[in-house]
């Protein structure tokens, strides 16, 4: 046989989906946790369809290998992902993309060691740099400043951070960015090897690029060492599962797991196991055709929007014009800002008047995640609606407030924000001190503030301002109030 077919027939197998529905039809007597016993007990749930899914719900039993320590079917099943991915490793992971990426940073990076970071990255980001204590050097990305969105760094722009930070032991890359775009990362991976450091990416939102070949390539065909992949979020495994994928020798295996199993619960859901078994095998044989039919309605969609007055949709040459290297079709973004609604207004219309759930709303643009489950109907609904909004609203004359790029300055490392003491002051009060918390709007998570940074104006106007467009914002504090570190009398 020869080695396509081979791996063909390795990857229609699914190790761990198997032996957990041989166990759930086992007629087993369970005297071990979870207390439901395969869902012997009735509760609100249970009655309902979702009710089945009870039977598939079990710890660690005999047979069914254990996650923080894989001998068996999950240590076959994470092999055959490896595979699938083009990398040496597969790490099955529970706690979602976020788990990933504290791990990513956990196990090559200590208190001392410095780590390129850009700006825009995702919460998780800032929370592995106070794990690992490390300190970030932050790369600031352009702005396309007329959609107001953060950019992907460029090459050019990365060498330089790398050169002038010569000392950094890492560098982490966001692959690709919420809204698509991807960075030239075969160079800058090779450009930051050269220079000895290890290279960690953020692909939450690239799990089915591996698996397209009408998208950008993989993180690890661009020679990544570790890279954090959203298995969840467009690679068809359920919430909160996700795996870390490894190649070369730059990070010790043996970090990797001892960072596992400090951070992962000792009851990983066997549901999100499977999931990951069973999402592997369809994105190996399915997620090509699928895809490729997608992005053609899109593209369907793309064109049928030229009809419409004063809606923007942000094709992949906006992005190519505007300095990308390159840009995922599957992310459909649009622009209202000449009938002077906001991405954040038009989400929530969206879903109250017509029943459809858009990924995110920004200040400028709404953002929608095309995946191997988007059916023509579902863009149909869309682009009805989108009309009907693009007939219902008169252009506007006033412009929404232009879009503010704006990261406060950086007072002290996050660990160290962490560790300090804390009070919460009133937003209003808080000019001048160092946030002891993360501020952000969710989705997308990117924090406005950090431990670390001083508050100043901007950012004081900036959440005001998400708050009086009923955003939601994530925060450790109460209401009206911002966490900083307490000032010496
Ligand atoms: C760029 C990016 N990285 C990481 C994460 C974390 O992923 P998860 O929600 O699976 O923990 C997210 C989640 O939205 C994200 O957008």
């Amino acid at each position: 046989m020869n080695k396509d077919k081979l791996m063909d027939e390795l990857q229609k197998e699914t190790p761990f989906v198997d032996a957990l529905e041989k166990y759930t039809y086992s007629n087993c007597v369970p005297f071990d946790v979870p207390g439901h016993k395969l869902g012997s007990v009735e509760t609100e749930l249970s009655n309902k369809e979702f009710g089945v899914i009870y039977k598939y719900d079990c710890n660690a039993p005999r047979g069914l290998d254990n996650l923080n320590h894989p001998h068996g079917v999950i240590e076959k099943a994470e092999d055959l992902a490896a595979k699938a991915f083009g990398s040496e490793k597969a790490y099955f992971l529970v706690n979602g993309c976020s788990e990933a990426i504290h791990v990513m940073l956990m196990s090559c990076l200590c208190e001392d060691d410095h780590i390129l970071i850009p700006r825009n990255a995702h919460k998780s980001v800032i929370n592995a740099l106070i794990l690992s204590g490390a300190t970030p050097i932050f790369m600031d990305p352009d702005l396309d400043k007329e959609y107001g969105i953060a950019k992907s760094l460029s090459f050019e722009s990365v060498k330089r951070y790398i050169d002038d930070n010569p000392f950094a032991k890492a560098i982490l890359l966001i692959y690709p960015t919420y809204f698509g775009e991807v960075c030239d990362l075969k160079s800058i991976t090779e450009y930051a090897h050269s220079k000895g450091l290890i290279v960690l990416v953020d692909e939450a939102h690239g799990s089915h690029f591996k698996f397209c070949s009408d998208l950008p390539i993989s993180a690890i065909e661009c020679g990544a060492d570790l890279v954090a992949s959203s298995l969840h979020k467009t690679g068809l495994s359920l919430t909160q599962s996700s795996i870390l994928l490894k190649q070369g020798n730059r990070v010790d295996e043996s970090e990797i797991r001892t960072s596992i199993n400090i951070l992962q619960s000792t009851s990983p859901s066997s549901l999100f196991i499977a999931s990951i078994d069973a999402a592997r095998k369809a994105l190996y044989f399915d997620c090509d055709r699928l895809m490729h039919q997608v992005l053609e309605y899109g593209k369907e969609f793309r064109e049928k929007c030229k009809s419409l007055k004063h809606i923007q949709v942000l094709n992949k040459e906006h992005f190519i014009n505007n300095g990308s290297f390159n840009y995922d079709e599957s992310k459909l973004i649009l622009s209202f800002k000449d009938l002077n609604l906001s991405g954040v207004k038009v989400y929530q219309i969206l879903k109250d008047k017509y029943n459809i759930q858009a990924e995110l709303g920004e200040q400028l643009v709404i953002l929608f995640i095309l995946s191997s489950g988007t059916k023509k109907e579902h863009l149909d609904k869309l682009f009805d609606a989108i009309k009907d909004i693009d007939n219902t609203y008169e252009k506007s004359k006033t412009n929404l407030p232009e879009y503010k790029y704006h990261y406060p300055k950086q007072i002290v490392k996050p660990r160290i924000a962490f560790e300090a003491i804390k009070e919460d002051v009133l937003l209003e009060d808080s000019y001048g001190l160092v946030a002891a918390e993360q501020i952000m709007i969710y989705p997308p998570g990117i924090p406005l503030i950090i431990p670390g940074e001083q508050i100043d104006e901007v950012i004081i106007k900036t959440i005001n301002d998400y708050i009086s467009n009923e955003c939601l914002l994530l925060k450790d504090s109460p209401e009206k109030y911002i966490r900083v570190v307490k000032k010496e009398k």
